[in-house]
């Protein structure tokens, strides 16, 4: 098939948010235990900590973390971990029928994170708790000195505050799973009330309003209008969760999910403009997609287990194992963050390690990189910058979930500080190569400097322990001559091309 496309360099879509690749790690199953904190593991540092899995995550060059929930948040009390940790107690997590041992707490993740120049993203909890509880955490964790939670801490040997600036407001308070589950209006309020007086406690941070669990939520979206309605002024994003899955092996339809999101962000920006307009604001709320991924391989089977089960301790949980469909998927949806930088500033992965996560680790045992690992770090690596409007004109496909869809799905950054274009393509076609044009209006004098590609395996494989068959390789076939990229780009593949401009 045959397809020309164009860049223009000043035809920019926005600066992108570097936060557009952080990413999200909850108590749940083995993320935290056995997945980046495991005492006694041959990798552990003097904090128990995972050397070989801080390698892998060190490698993503992630910007920002969300922690510690996820459902877990809504029944979490925090200061069960802080302080020795022999005199912490073993708790009943409700979200996910286990038991937490609070041997991590704020203290021992913010050490974790610092170390590998992560910022935090934390979630207190409106389920269980509300603005007292929430509000005694930010002072823990931000107040200088001088104060009761201030003190405790420094006695526990923190001296310096974190200076935490990203705070989200609860999570999925939509859902009528959630411990402490609440009507729009409702929440709206004590999102209000909660995020004026984190705001209080720490000038200038950014609040983060719990949008709808997903779009296909019943209360969707009029729970974003409602929530926002209540809390406009005071708060700086609504996020958004989903999770994709191919359940009926349909590859396109799958792939093509990737636009219905593109419509689910265009929803909720309209929401948000409708509610800004309405309330005569005059600051803006942008999106946090502060919950994405594949996550369907083992879910429903997992849901049967964790149901009935009698309240493990870090149990495996959630582990899927990546395929390289879920690379390509995983690709595009990223390519669509980075086209709707405008409106969207954060973006979290999740999860990081073990849970629904690019990083799997195993007991006692290898860490390794699944499939999915490639195109977020390729991504977070070069897809920063500023994103470059990409026409696509080719052949396109209609599935399930959506009309038009091109088979060859592209992005593009301009990073004016390195002097680079990225390009970020993926062929969706299963079987034809993409005969490729692509005009590069305002780079003439461009150069390909590098180019890596994921391609040629079965849908179906996956990485394993000491078995990373899907990782990326340098690519061959396209070049760029006068101002235009050339060549063939092979189905079902990925490919990351670095302009030196
Ligand atoms: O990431 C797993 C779970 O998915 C989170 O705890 C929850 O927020 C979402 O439903």
């Amino acid at each position: 098939m045959r397809v020309s496309a164009a860049i223009h360099r000043a035809f920019e879509i926005s600066e992108i948010d570097d936060r557009l690749y952080a990413a999200f790690i909850e108590h749940m199953g083995r993320a935290i235990y056995s997945g980046i904190y495991e005492p006694g593991h041959p990798e552990a540092d003097a904090n128990g900590f995972r050397r070989d899995v801080a390698g892998l995550v060190r490698d993503l060059k992630i910007p920002a973390i969300r922690y510690p929930g996820g459902n877990f948040v809504s029944a979490y009390n925090w200061e069960d971990g802080i302080g020795p940790k022999e005199d912490r107690p073993t708790r009943l997590d409700l979200a996910w029928r286990s038991k937490e041992s609070n041997q991590v707490g704020i203290n021992e993740f913010a050490t974790w994170a610092n170390e590998l120049g992560i910022d935090m993203m934390l979630a207190v909890n409106l389920g269980s708790r509300g603005i007292s509880d929430a509000r005694n955490f930010a002072e823990y964790v931000n107040h200088p000195s001088g104060t009761y939670w201030s003190d405790l801490r420094r006695s526990h040997g923190v001296e310096q505050p974190y200076n935490v600036k990203m705070w989200c407001l609860g999570n999925e308070m939509d859902g009528p799973w959630q411990i402490g589950h609440k009507e729009a209006k409702e929440y709206g309020r004590l999102a209000d009330e909660t995020a004026k007086a984190l705001r209080q406690l720490t000038p200038g941070a950014e609040m983060i309003v719990c949008g709808s669990s997903n779009n296909e939520m019943p209360t969707y979206p009029d729970w974003e209008r409602g929530v926002l309605e209540e809390c406009y002024e005071n708060v700086d994003y609504i996020s958004l969760h989903n999770y994709y899955g191919n359940s009926s092996r349909d590859t396109l339809n799958f792939f093509g999910k990737v636009e219905e999101t593109g419509r689910y962000i265009q929803a909720i920006s309209g929401v948000i403009d409708f509610v800004k307009a309405k309330k005569r604001a005059k600051n803006d709320v942008h999106i946090c997609f502060d919950e994405w991924n594949v996550w369907y391989h083992d879910r429903e089977e997992d849901s049967r287990r964790w149901r009935t089960w009698d309240w493990p301790e870090a149990p495996a949980l959630l582990e899927e194992s990546y395929t390289f469909e879920d690379t390509l998927f995983v690709a595009c949806l990223l390519n669509e963050f980075i086209r709707r930088s405008d409106r969207v500033k954060i973006a979290c992965i999740a999860q990081l390690v073990n849970v629904i996560a690019p990083i799997r680790a195993e007991a006692g045992g290898p860490a390794w990189r699944q499939s999915i690992y490639w195109p977020y770090q390729l991504a977070s690596l070069y897809g920063r910058g500023r994103a470059l409007r990409v026409s696509v004109d080719g052949p396109t496909y209609d599935c399930k979930v959506a009309d038009d869809v091109a088979y060859l799905d592209v992005a593009a950054t301009h990073d004016t500080q390195a002097g680079t274009v990225t390009l970020f393509i993926v062929n969706r076609h299963l079987t034809e190569a993409a005969d490729l044009r692509m005009a590069l209006t305002g780079f003439e004098n461009a150069r390909l400097a590098e180019h890596q590609v994921i391609e040629g395996h079965d849908l179906m494989t996956r990485n394993g322990p000491g078995q990373e068959t899907i990782a990326p390789v340098p690519g061959k076939g396209l070049a760029v001559e006068d101002g235009t990229l050339g060549g063939a780009i092979a189905p079902l593949s990925y490919h990351v091309l670095r302009l030196r401009v």
